[in-house]
Formats: structure tokens, C-alpha cells, sequence
């Protein structure tokens, strides 16, 4: 049946609400009984108390019957109430009724001691019913002691039809349920434009997060509240941003790839079939079969490195964290470059601190950082250009610098040299031409490895890369 949010909520509140007001109404409907029916009898007391000297005069001789009656007609104020004297034998001797047939009926008659034995002891007595089936209809009985010169010498009894009191607590009642039925009218209406306002910018997400699955990213919510809501809202449309994002690399990943993988395998094709057909001469052959090795050679760097950055994009290449010595394995990297470096005629200059640097790490990612970032100070070093390196430790961590005497980076270019496939030069064509991958893999092990990767650059003057490494525990 609530299958919605919104009928939930409006489900769920109406009945609290429903049980709110009928526990509500039924308490205080019992409340209110109780309390006209003790204002009632209190009000009798006082009225029958009031009497006591008219009766006492009365009984003395002082005042005849009719200026008593009409004392007593004054304190029923038309409840019709029956108002007896008993003396201190139970014997009714003086009654009053509204109409004279009443008033006769109690003549003589006699009450059982324990009706008012109580009062004789000079307590006043509260009942309600029919007094003994005394009367037809239930009544409000109030006793009180009747006094001569402050002794007890009887009692005397006001009874009032109940009836009288029920109108007033039927009266009671009914404003009671109007209010409840009110307000309950009152609280539906609201709770619905309530609910209305919390569930209508939900499904309104609702309805963009199925747009967002058909690969439309570019709806947003309209919600300015500062709410929960409000803040859900914002998150999400933060959420929708990012998943934007994250599409339009997606897209340039695959357009980048593709235009990489083209473009070597044009220029394979072009050869080969240049050799076949003989456009190419058998002479020139050999030269065109090594730029197509070359190219191919390129291709499987290309193909090597997008999968090294998959993998530990994906998680798949867990740190195998050891002990090393550092500026070793620095020194193995320049050997294995040694013919690069000789061939552009490039002056080396290691400079570290300490003789052995131990640090934490994976071996194996790290020599590919360090590898990258000499790569790069080789190829973007111009002939005759210097290389050089430093190490030093400050605070438990390892810093390696990388420096070239290259033409450096323009600095509003610098910010982009780490996302994928990113060139400053996109048309170097010389045979040692990239694909852009070096510095984000750079980046990605080193912050695998919980530390940072920053970058100086002047142009005309040359690059510095330095990166950090944790210093080996007790070296
Ligand atoms: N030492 C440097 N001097 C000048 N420019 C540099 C230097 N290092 C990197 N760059 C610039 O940053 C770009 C990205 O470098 P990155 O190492 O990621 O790619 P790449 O060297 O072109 O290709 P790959 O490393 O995949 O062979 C380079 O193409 C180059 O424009
Ligand atoms: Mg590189």
C-alpha cells in the first residue's frame, strides 16, 4: 500500500497523528468528567453548608417554612435537586423537591444508619447513583452535618439529578472532538505539503540519477534549501560533476589511445606495403624496415606503459615494499642510458649527500620513476646540455632531484605535464618522440608510495624534478 516516500510519510504521521488526538481526547474527556463532576458536588456543599442556619432558625422557631423554602429554592437555582434534614435518628423530617408531590414523598421516611453515620460523625459524604433506589434516576448526593449551636444534631442531603451534569460534560465532549477533529484536519494539511516538499526533490534526483545511467551527465538538481536535503542535493550535483568529468577523460582516454596506436601503425603499413609494391627501392628498404621496427618498438612501450597505468589504477600492482640502497640503484639507471647520454654529449654531475641512502620502497617502481624522469632530462637536454642528480634527507625522508639544462616548460602548461598523454610539443618528431605517459605513471608510484613529486621549471633555463622516498627505519 506505501509503496512511495511521500505516502509513507504521510501514511505514518497521520496515524501518529490519529493516535495522538484519540489518546488526547479520551484523556481529557475523562479528565474533564472528573473534574465537573467534583466542581458539582463541591458547589452543592457549599450550598447545602450555606443552608445550615436557615434550617437551624427554622428549627428554632425563628423563621417560618415558607422564607425557608424560598432560601431553598435559591441554592437549587432550577437543578431540580432534592434537599433533605434528617435528624440524628435517620428519620427524614423536613424535604424539598421541585414540584409538591415531590416534597411530600420523603416525609418520614427513614435512612439505614449507614447512610449517614458518617456524618453524624462529622464527615461530609460525596455519592453517586440512585441513593438506594431511592430515586428513578441516578443522582449527585452531597451530606453534610446539620449543627444547632455548633453541635451535630443531624444531617442534611442535597441530591442532584445527573443528567443535569452529563449535558454539561456531553457539552464538554463535544467541544473536545471538534478541536481534535480540527486540528487533525489542520495537521493532514500540513504534513501533506510537508511531505510533498521533502519527497519532491527526491524523486526529482530519482528521475536524473536514470538519466545519469543512460550516460546523461549533464542534468542537475534545482534545490536551494540548506537541509539535509539541501546538502544531498549538492553532493550529488558535485557527484554528477565528477562523473562528468570522469566521462570526458574516459573520451579523450580512448581518443588519445587511438590516435596513438594510428598513427605508428600508418606509418608500419606505409612501409610495408611501399616495399611490397615496390614503390620503395630495394636499396632504401632496409632503412624504412628499421623506422617500421622503431615504430613497432614504440608501440609496445605504448601498449606496455597504458598497462602499467591500468594496473595500478586498479590496484593491481601492490608495493612489494623492501630495503634498498638508492643511490645504487641511481647509478644503474645512468649506466643503462650511459650510450644516450655520450651520444648528445651530455656532462653528468652526481652529487649525494650521504654515501648510502637505505630507503623503503618497491625497487622495481621506483627504478621506473627514476628511469622516466632521466628519460625526459636526456631527451629534452640539448646537445652538450648537463644532468644532475642529487640526493639528501631531511627528517626521515629521501629526496632525489632530477635536473636538465633543457628550454624548460611554459609555466601555464606546467599544471597539465601529468595527466595522460600530455605533450608541450605535440609535433616533435625526432625518433625518441613519447606518448606522455612517463610523468603520470611518474606520479602515480610515487604517491603509491605515500609521497609527493614536484616540479621547477624555467624556460630557456632548464627542469628540476625532485621526488621524496622514507628514509630505511635506523638508517
Ligand atoms: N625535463 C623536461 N624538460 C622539458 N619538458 C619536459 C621535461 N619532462 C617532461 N616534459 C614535458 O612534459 C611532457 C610529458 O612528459 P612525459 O614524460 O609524461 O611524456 P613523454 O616524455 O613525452 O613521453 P614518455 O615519457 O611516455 O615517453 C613531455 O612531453 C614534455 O613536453
Ligand atoms: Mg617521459
Amino acid at each position: 500500500m506505501f509503496k512511495s516516500l511521500f505516502s509513507k510519510l504521510v501514511g505514518t504521521y497521520f496515524i501518529i497523528i490519529l493516535i495522538t488526538i484519540v489518546v488526547l481526547g479520551v484523556l481529557l474527556s475523562g479528565y474533564f468528567e472528573d473534574f465537573i463532576f467534583s466542581r458539582r458536588a463541591d458547589e452543592l456543599k457549599d450550598d447545602i453548608t450555606d443552608l445550615n442556619p436557615y434550617i437551624e432558625m427554622y428549627a428554632m422557631g425563628v423563621l417560618d417554612q415558607w422564607h425557608l423554602y424560598n432560601y431553598f429554592k435559591l441554592a437549587d437555582r432550577y437543578k431540580n435537586s432534592t434537599i433533605w434534614i434528617v435528624d440524628d435518628m435517620g428519620y427524614i423530617w423536613l424535604s424539598y423537591a421541585s414540584s409538591e408531590e415531590e416534597t411530600d414523598k420523603w416525609k418520614e421516611q427513614q435512612l439505614t444508619a449507614e447512610e449517614f453515620a458518617k456524618i453524624m460523625e462529622g464527615e461530609s459524604i460525596i455519592k453517586e447513583g440512585k441513593f438506594g433506589e431511592r430515586f428513578t434516576v441516578p443522582v449527585l448526593t452531597v451530606g453534610v452535618p446539620f449543627t444547632i449551636r455548633g453541635n451535630i444534631v443531624g444531617a442534611i442531603f442535597m441530591h442532584s439529578p445527573v443528567e443535569e451534569i452529563e449535558e454539561t460534560i456531553h457539552e464538554t465532549y463535544k467541544s473536545i472532538w471538534l478541536a481534535a477533529a480540527m486540528s487533525a484536519i489542520i495537521s493532514v494539511i500540513l504534513l501533506f505539503f510537508t511531505s510533498k516538499l521533502i519527497s519532491k526533490p527526491l524523486k526529482e534526483m530519482n528521475k536524473i540519477t536514470r538519466e545519469f545511467a543512460k550516460g546523461n551527465f549533464n542534468r542537475r538538481v534545482n534545490i536551494k534549501s540548506k537541509d539535509e536535503i539541501g546538502q544531498l542535493a549538492f553532493n550529488f550535483n558535485a557527484m554528477a560533476d565528477s562523473l562528468n568529468n570522469l566521462e570526458q577523460m574516459r573520451r579523450n582516454f580512448v581518443a588519445n589511445v587511438s590516435h596513438e596506436l594510428r598513427s605508428p601503425l600508418t606509418t608500419i603499413r606505409g612501409y610495408i606495403q611501399g616495399i611490397l609494391d615496390k614503390t620503395i627501392s630495394a636499396e632504401k628498404s632496409n632503412k624504412y624496415l628499421s623506422v617500421a621496427l622503431d615504430e613497432t618498438k614504440r608501440l609496445n612501450k605504448l601498449i606496455d606503459e597504458l598497462l602499467d597505468l591500468a594496473r595500478i589504477e586498479a590496484g593491481e600492482f601492490p608495493l612489494n615494499i623492501i630495503t634498498f640502497e638508492l643511490n645504487e640503484l641511481i647509478r644503474r639507471v645512468i649506466i643503462s642510458q650511459e650510450e644516450r647520454i655520450t651520444e648528445k654529449d651530455i656532462e653528468v654531475d652526481i652529487d649525494f649527500e650521504r654515501e648510502y641512502f637505505y630507503v623503503e620502497g618497491d625497487i622495481d617502481r621506483i627504478q621506473q620513476v627514476l628511469y622516466n624522469l632521466i628519460d625526459n632530462a636526456i631527451k629534452f637536454n640539448p646537445k652538450k646540455g648537463m644532468l644532475s642528480i642529487r640526493t639528501w634527507d631531511f627528517e626521515k625522508t629521501v629526496f632525489v632531484k632530477v635536473k636538465d639544462r633543457g628550454s624548460g616548460i611554459p609555466k601555464e602548461e606546467i599544471r597539465h605535464i601529468w595527466e595522460r598523454f600530455y605533450q608541450v610539443d605535440k609535433s616533435r618528431s625526432s625518433e625518441d618522440r613519447g606518448t606522455g605517459l612517463g610523468l603520470s605513471i611518474v606520479k602515480k608510484i610515487v604517491n603509491e608510495h605515500g609521497q609527493d613529486v614536484w616540479i621547477n621549471s624555467k624556460l630557456g633555463e632548464g627542469t628540476e624534478f625532485i621526488f621524496s622516498l622514507k628514509l630505511a627505519e635506523g638508517s
